[in-house]
């Protein structure tokens, strides 16, 4: 028979045992990554404008451009598909492929995710 002072013990064993379960799961998770990437969108601008995609592509800041309209293109497409598509765009494309420094590209990824 289990006498209610033992209930009372193993209630506080168990409560002990799960105390540490309970304090790891109510820690802050990692920050998550914010979706503009390593890049810094203030150079991308910069970037966007001087490797020539201002020259076709309209986005709130080069609101002049004739080309596709990248305005909200940050609320559509994911980074990776943004620099996938600026290395290697479709077979015809008028759009020429980006050749620059990675870094260039992920400033650029990361001014575009500003556009929503
Ligand atoms: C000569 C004009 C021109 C230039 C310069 C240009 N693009 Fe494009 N881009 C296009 C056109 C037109 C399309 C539409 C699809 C196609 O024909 O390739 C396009 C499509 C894209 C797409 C795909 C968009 C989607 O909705 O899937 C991305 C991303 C892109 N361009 C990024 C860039 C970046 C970054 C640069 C600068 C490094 C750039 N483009 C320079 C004309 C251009």
């Amino acid at each position: 028979v289990i006498s209610r002072t033992h209930r009372a013990l193993i209630a506080v064993a168990a409560g002990l045992l799960a105390l540490p379960v309970l304090a790891a799961s109510a820690a802050p998770k990692k920050p998550a990554k914010p979706a503009a990437g390593k890049g810094d969108p203030k150079a991308g601008l910069v970037a966007f404008k001087n490797e020539g995609c201002g020259g076709c592509h309209k986005t709130k800041d080069n609101p002049d451009a004739a080309g596709p309209d990248f305005s909200t293109i940050g609320a559509t497409k994911k980074p990776a598909e943004i620099a996938a598509y600026a290395r290697k765009p479709k077979a015809g494309s008028t759009m020429p492929a980006f050749k620059g420094p990675q870094k260039t590209l992920d400033n650029i990824v990361a001014y575009l995710m500003t556009q929503k």
